[in-house]
């Protein structure tokens, strides 16, 4: 078997929603610090919905592969759904990723939940921090 399936290089090869939203209401910023790379998801919200979504990552292919279809999967989504999108469901959207590779799915996961924060935060609206864990070490490894 391939070490990674067809939808992950069809998404690090043609990778969806890449660029910056110049008037984003939310723009979550994470690195992983073992290995340097840098995600960075801006996102448009209208009413509580995530109207539209680009994003920046500076890393390996699964990483732009789980940043490509991390921004698929929250795009015309409400925040409410995008925030239980887990680096599992991101992976398993992908078919999969090598076992060692998982660990840039997390730098998905992680850059909504930043993005979503910065948004409450630039708005004043108040949020429960249990949706906002502080990104761990081991969750990266
Ligand atoms: Fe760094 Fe994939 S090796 S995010």
């Amino acid at each position: 078997m391939a070490l990674y399936s067809e939808k992950v290089m069809d998404h690090f090869t043609n990778p969806r929603n890449v660029g910056k939203l110049d008037d984003a209401d939310g723009i979550g910023e994470v690195g992983n610090a073992r290995c340097g790379d840098i995600m960075k998801i801006y996102i448009k919200v209208k009413d509580g919905i995530i109207t539209d979504v680009k994003f920046n990552t500076f890393g390996c292919g699964s990483a732009i592969a789980s940043s490509s279809m991390a921004t698929e999967m929250i795009k015309g989504k409400p925040i409410s759904e995008a925030l239980t999108i887990t680096n599992k469901a991101v992976a398993e959207a992908l078919d999969g990723l090598p076992a060692h590779k998982m660990h840039c799915s997390v730098l998905a996961e992680e850059a909504i939940r930043a993005a979503i924060k910065d948004y409450y935060d630039k708005n004043s609206i108040a949020y429960d921090p249990a949706d906002f864990p502080e990104p761990s070490e081991e969750e990266h490894s």
